[in-house]
């Protein structure tokens, strides 16, 4: 049988103050605890009164600061309102690797005007009180510090074990074997996490019960020096949830255009539909002109249309090689140009976007001898402005998606053999072609880019 006794403490906690021989004195006067500690017995002790007397105790102005200070990562904030006033709260990181809202700086329980930290280090502080107790005792215990953490998933706060000396922090079940004889794969038990939420039961927090002795498990004591809290810390590599929910966001939408890196080799894997979906979705949010939603597809999925890719890309190679002779390229030049590995005939998916000036372009009367560039050219180039536009939207929804792509410019320079190999009216102007698939390599790393040097310096602005 377990049982748990709440050890009250009519004390002020201080700097300074002998912690062990506080808890044990409160022990001895405790009725429900006749014979004081016994071996086995697991100490659980709120983290309050061991920063009070550790001196981690300053003056409640200073809170915002000292958040910053305990902090090593900001994991979220959470805005919320207080008497009608928005506050934030930084859900952090503190050096402990524990994740919790304003880094366990706590103003309850604590003089007014001032405010809690946490123990420098809770485990050491647990090790040095069970050290001088067993040796005033010459019994062997186990120590537990809590605070009380919220959950991410879960409303309500318990308490978790965030220093442990001379404790099975964990019991690791795999391999073992359940009641009806299957093998547990991976199960874990958080027991110093369990005790010390379970001696909350005891600890009321408003009773000045800030100790609670935990009889009959000790199964969970051990004189393993190197257990601790810490334990309980999951490693950053196997977290999955490192950042909250809108920081995660934020950090995705910032880092999807970096995401997308030229890709020209792709397994043989085919595109998702859903995945070419969203690209289209994506495009068709870009800017255009004059409210215009001008672009067009041509999805050419590999084994479904290979027939018209070929006709398309045949007649695409039959003019550039016609191009390159009129050009005065010899054929030995030719042939070796377009003998060159061509993506558009391999990969799993190709798309080729067109914008179309009859959904919505203006017409001018291009007077000769006007040059301001109020003509139907000028018209046409802000409508492949907004094809660019849509065609970078599709390609970093696609990276999005981890799959890859090549804008490879080809069609843009056959116009007439676009149309005329799809049937498509004049007004049709072809803005390359994007080869999507899944990349057969992880992305090159980008090179840094002196973005200065891409400024332009008028006389005005230096
Ligand atoms: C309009 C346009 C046409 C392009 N045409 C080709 C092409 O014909 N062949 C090719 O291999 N890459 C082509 N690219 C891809 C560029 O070479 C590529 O974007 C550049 O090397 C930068 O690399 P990154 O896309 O990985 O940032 C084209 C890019 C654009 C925007």
């Amino acid at each position: 049988m377990i049982s748990l006794i709440g050890v009250s403490i009519d004390h002020r906690f201080g700097k300074g103050d002998d912690l062990a021989g506080i808890i044990l004195r409160a022990i001895e006067s405790c009725a429900e605890l006749p014979g004081g500690l016994q071996a086995g017995d697991i100490l659980v002790i709120t983290s309050k009164i061991v920063a009070k007397t550790e001196g981690r105790v300053i003056a409640a102005p200073d809170r915002e600061d000292a958040i910053t200070a305990e902090t090593v990562r900001v994991v979220a904030t959470k805005i919320h309102e207080r008497n009608g006033i928005p506050v934030s709260t930084r859900i952090v990181e503190t050096e402990h690797g524990l994740i919790l809202a304003a880094a366990g700086v706590d103003a309850s329980n604590t003089e007014t005007g001032t405010v809690v930290l946490l123990p420098q280090d809770p485990d050491a502080s647990a090790r040095t009180i069970r050290e001088s107790i067993q040796q005033v005792l010459g019994i062997s215990i186990g120590v537990i510090i809590t605070d009380t953490l919220g959950r991410a998933w879960r409303l309500g706060v318990t308490d978790h074990a965030i220093g442990a000396s001379g404790i099975h922090v964990l019991d690791d079940l795999t391999g073992t074997s359940d009641s009806f004889g299957q093998q547990l794969q991976m199960t874990m038990v958080a027991v110093a996490d369990q005790l010390a939420a379970a001696s909350e039961l005891v600890r009321a927090k408003a009773s000045l019960t800030p100790v609670a002795v935990i009889r009959g498990a000790h199964t969970w004591v051990t004189s393993n020096e190197q257990l601790s809290a810490r334990d309980l810390i999951r490693p950053t590599a196997d977290d999955l949830f490192s950042v909250g929910t809108a920081e995660a966001k934020i950090e995705g939408a910032h880092n999807a255009v970096y995401a997308r890196r030229t890709v020209r080799s792709f397994t043989d894997s085919p595109v998702p539909a859903e995945v070419i979906d969203r690209a289209l979705h994506a495009a068709a949010s870009a800017p255009a002109p004059h409210h215009t939603l001008p672009w067009r597809f041509l999805i050419l999925v590999r084994g479904q249309d290979d027939s018209l890719r070929a006709e398309l890309l045949d007649a695409m190679q039959t003019t550039w090689q016609s191009d390159l002779a009129a050009e005065g390229r010899t054929t030995e030049e030719i042939a070796a140009r377009v003998s060159r590995g061509n993506i558009l005939r391999t990969a799993p998916t190709v798309i080729f976007p067109f914008v179309d000036l009859a959904a919505g372009a203006h017409t001018y009367p291009n007077i000769d001898g006007m040059n301001s560039g109020h003509n139907n050219d000028s018209e046409r180039i802000m409508f492949h402005i907004a094809g660019g536009a849509a065609i970078e939207n599709m390609l970093i929804s696609i990276a999005a998606d981890n799959f890859g792509s090549a804008w490879i410019s080809s069609s843009i320079f056959c116009p007439a053999t676009m149309r005329r190999v799809l049937d498509l009216p004049d007004t049709y102007w072809p803005l390359g072609a994007i080869a999507v698939g899944q990349p057969t390599a992880p992305a090159r790393e980008r090179p840094e880019i002196d973005v200065q040097s891409l400024l332009i310096r008028g006389k005005s602005n230096g």
